[in-house]
């Protein structure tokens, strides 16, 4: 099989990191752009990027050139899918341009999320979504857009979906604890954290809740929105990555925690049918141990190698009193590989996969 030949947006950024390292040796996909800002542009990889993944960059990455965010350079470039993991307000044009002059975008951005024409996706909860491509398509757009959710949206959705299938959901809310990671390089000064959290984070308690009920939710004509009622409360916290959240839920029909769990340990979505190269087997792992899961000793979770960081780690379901069929739990997701970059690459599999690239 030729490899498809993608490109990266905002490469040498946190998540932009985390891209070129997933796509080393990829079986279906071969990197031949990293662009960055205006600042970056022309240097060698290695000297625009200030590499913090403890694997090492890869070689042939060091020696690139770093290139414009611009269609004529992905063109030169031989590119067909672009990834994307600029800062929204860039992401705004660049990633319409893209679209435009006839690339497939995968976005990590927020910028395009609630278009009404563009899924938002986890491949393995929503990828009948990818319904709202044909009508891009069809509306005559000669590129196209998807995008994966906001990282905190991750790895909520990914464990609400079994519960919605077997149980029906009424009510979710979620308290969440943010690592840094999330918020790019120079996103939290070390002043502001070190012995300390922070109690905000600008426009994620929003993001999560619109987002979930659109992932949730089906498309016909359109996406209509799940009818969950959903709150969030977002902290930001000391940890480098894996974004760790208290979740608290009201189902339609009562469950135990041990049913509950059984419906997430047994969830599997298209990518594990289809066994795309980056799919988690399985997409949740459940944790038995009372002080489990913890972001230092679970965030790289997920088999096969390629996939790890890609599974969604789920303990303490128990049941919480204080509601009617009230069940609660605590998950953990690796924000800049599910929450990003490997979730984008798993939707770009699925795309490959189905023949829509
Ligand atoms: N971090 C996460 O966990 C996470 C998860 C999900 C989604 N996201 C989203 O992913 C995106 C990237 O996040 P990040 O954390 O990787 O950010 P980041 O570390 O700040 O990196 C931003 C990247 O974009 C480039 N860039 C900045 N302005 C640009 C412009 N005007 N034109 C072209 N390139 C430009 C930067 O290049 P220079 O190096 O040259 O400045 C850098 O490569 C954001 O939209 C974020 O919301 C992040």
């Amino acid at each position: 099989m030729d490899k498809v030949r993608v490109g990266v947006l905002g490469s040498t950024g946190s998540v932009g990191q985390r891209y070129v390292n997933m796509l080393r040796d990829h079986p279906w996909f071969e990197l031949t752009a990293l662009s960055a800002s205006a600042s970056s542009v022309g240097k060698k990889y290695r000297d625009a990027s200030k590499w913090v993944l403890d694997t090492g960059m890869p070689e042939w990455s060091a020696d690139m050139s770093v290139v414009a965010a611009d269609p004529k350079e992905f063109r030169r470039a031989r590119v067909e899918l672009v990834f994307s993991a600029l800062p929204s307000e860039a992401a705004k044009t660049i990633e319409g341009e893209m679209a435009d002059a006839g690339f497939a975008v995968v976005a990590d951005t927020s910028a395009h999320r609630m278009d009404a024409d563009v899924p938002i996706m986890i491949p393995e909860v929503n990828s009948q979504h990818l319904d709202a491509i044909k009508d891009q398509k069809r509306k005559g757009k000669r590129g196209l857009i998807v995008t994966g959710p906001n990282c905190t949206t991750s790895g909520l959705a990914m464990t609400l979906k079994p519960v919605q299938l077997s149980y029906g959901l009424r009510t979710v809310l979620v308290s969440t604890m943010q690592a840094l990671s999330g918020a790019g390089f120079f996103g939290v000064p070390s002043m502001a954290i070190v012995d300390n959290l922070v109690p905000y984070i600008k426009n994620e308690e929003e993001k999560v809740q619109q987002e979930v009920l659109k992932i949730l939710g089906d498309y016909k004509d359109g996406f209509n929105n799940a009818k969950i009622k959903v709150g969030a409360s977002c902290q930001r916290v000391g940890v480098l990555d894996g974004h760790t959240e208290a979740v608290f839920m009201i189902t339609e029909k009562a469950a135990t925690p041990e049913e509950i769990a059984s419906c997430m340990e047994r969830f599997e979505g298209e990518p594990q049918r289809l066994k795309l190269p980056s799919a988690p087997m399985p997409p949740i792992i459940i944790r038995k141990e009372p002080d489990r899961p913890q972001p230092r000793l679970d965030r790289m979770a997920g088999t096969p190698e390629r996939a790890r960081g890609m599974a969604t780690v789920v303990g303490r379901i128990r049941k919480e009193d204080a509601l009617d069929n009230g069940i609660k739990y605590v998950l953990l997701s690796h924000n800049t590989i599910r929450g990003a970059a490997g979730n984008a690459i798993l939707i770009a599999e699925l795309l490959k996969a189905k023949d829509m690239i």
